[in-house]
């Protein structure tokens, strides 16, 4: 791919530069300190549900390796780390008396961060909910909702006298749509009814959670990540046209519209021909203005009409020639601009960053030590000037999080695919910064302490 040097300067001096992470895919110490099961430990017991047969029961043995982490964050040269909390670590009976331990953990890995001057960005959901809530009827039951809250408001009381950035959710839709409809990951539903229920839960729970964050935290800035996609017809048959904007409707409008204020947008309740169980209030509650709006965005969507498939009947094809990453995903900047153009253009958030982006590739350390990552890092620096272009343009973007700072346990996919800045040998929990990370610090430097050239 070719190399496309980033604009630095069209992102502002204090802009965030990070990585981010999720409790489940690194953390490991499954049972340790009173820590209850997800609906993850459960779903990767489901005989051919992970690739490999893998589990995050040690994943990168962050729980215990924690410390170096941060200093390796601090070799890459980041202001920021986007983590997230293990509600079954903090509630393990999913409400209640909170586990004092699990706390601990997070207390003292903020503490680490702050120290290393880098800035606490914490997502309190990333698809682990306790298996006892799921036992409970899970995301499709109002009460799943309402516990969260709960469980936002013992994390703030907790953390929140450090933590200014907090996350509610970290992409329901694939909660909602890959948990519930697709059921390719937890809990492993294939029940449109129940992903409807669970989208309209989701929402609420983030709501709530924005409430009780803001309660408890003075000058919380509170927002939400998604993935996002750009939706494009493989032709321009009317039918592919058609499915094209019910992609967009499935992927993107149905979380932002309720966010904005807009309600569920009227072509999709259609399509889905279910009524999610909004109480009244509901839609306020969801819709209280972000501090900002976060951006998970790894590829384009092209799709065809599907009408004997599965909600929104819309079907994903590949476009030949285009390079593709270890996951089959086209590599496609240009429409990393334009999602972040269409959110600010249509939803116009006050502040947005980019809270997911990266590649997984088959990296491995050669003998000279080092992992040689181009495709990597050729990605970063074209998304990196995507980024910039859209922010030259007026996009209020604030900062920007690699997915991921290290390898860890792709969901469904194991440890097969790496997305990491820093390789982990997951049979020595050996760490080494990829060449991609190491670009990417200079990246940073170069943004955070531009030389003053000579003669000029
Ligand atoms: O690993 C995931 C992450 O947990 C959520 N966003 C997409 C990443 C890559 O698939």
């Amino acid at each position: 791919m070719p190399l496309e040097e980033p604009d630095l300067t069209a992102f502002p001096p204090g802009f965030t530069w990070g990585a981010a992470t999720s409790a489940y895919q690194i953390e490991g110490a499954v049972k340790e300190d009173g820590r209850s099961p997800s609906i993850w430990d459960t779903f990767c017991r489901v005989p051919g549900a992970v690739a490999g047969g893998d589990t995050g029961d040690v994943a990168c043995d962050h729980y215990h390796r924690w410390q170096g982490d941060v200093a390796l964050m601090k070799d890459l040269r980041l202001n920021a780390y986007r983590f997230s909390i293990a509600w079954p670590r903090v509630l393990p009976d999913g409400g209640g008396p909170p586990n004092p331990a699990g706390l601990a953990f997070y207390d003292r890995l903020v503490d680490a961060l702050l120290e290393s001057g880098l800035t606490p960005h914490a997502t309190l959901y990333h698809w682990d909910l306790p298996q006892v809530l799921q036992d409970r009827g899970g995301w499709p039951e109002r009460e799943t909702a309402r516990r969260f809250a709960d469980y936002a408001a013992v994390v703030a009381d907790t953390l929140g006298d450090r933590v200014r950035h907090w996350a509610t959710l970290n992409e329901p839709l694939c909660s909602a749509w890959i948990g519930h409809l697709e059921g390719a990951m937890a809990p492993g539903l294939t029940d449109l009814t129940a992903a409807v229920r669970a989208s309209h839960h989701l929402l609420l729970a983030h709501g709530l959670g924005a409430q009780a964050l803001r309660a408890a935290v003075p000058g919380a800035q509170v927002g939400i990540t998604n993935i996002l996609t750009a939706s494009e017809p493989a032709t321009d048959r009317e039918e592919d046209v058609a499915a094209a904007r019910r992609d967009d409707g499935h992927n993107n409008r149905w979380w932002l519209d309720p966010l904005h204020g807009r309600g569920y947008p009227a072509d999709m309740l259609e399509v889905y021909g279910v009524e999610p169980p909004a109480e009244p209030g509901d839609m306020e509650t969801i819709a209280a203005p972000l501090d900002w709006l976060g951006v998970n965005y790894y590829r384009r969507s092209i799709t065809v009409d599907d009408p004997s498939g599965p909600a929104p009947y819309a079907r994903p094809v590949t476009h030949p020639g285009t390079p593709r990453t270890g996951m089959d995903w086209e590599v496609h900047p240009d429409r990393l601009e334009s999602v972040l153009l269409r959110v600010h253009r249509d939803y116009a958030p006050r502040a947005m960053y980019v809270t997911e982006n990266g590649a997984a590739y088959p990296d491995e350390v050669t003998p000279d030590g080092h992992v040689h990552d181009a495709d990597r890092t050729a990605y970063l620096e074209s998304h990196l000037a995507a980024c910039a272009r859209a922010a030259r343009q007026g996009a209020p973007l604030e900062g920007y999080f690699v997915w991921s700072l290290m390898d860890n346990f792709e969901w469904a996919y194991g440890y097969a695919q790496r997305f990491g800045l820093v390789h982990v040998d997951f049979g020595t929990q050996a760490r080494t910064i990829k060449d991609s990370g190491r670009r990417y610090a200079e990246l940073i430097d170069a943004h955070l302490h531009p030389r003053v050239r000579s003669g000029s």
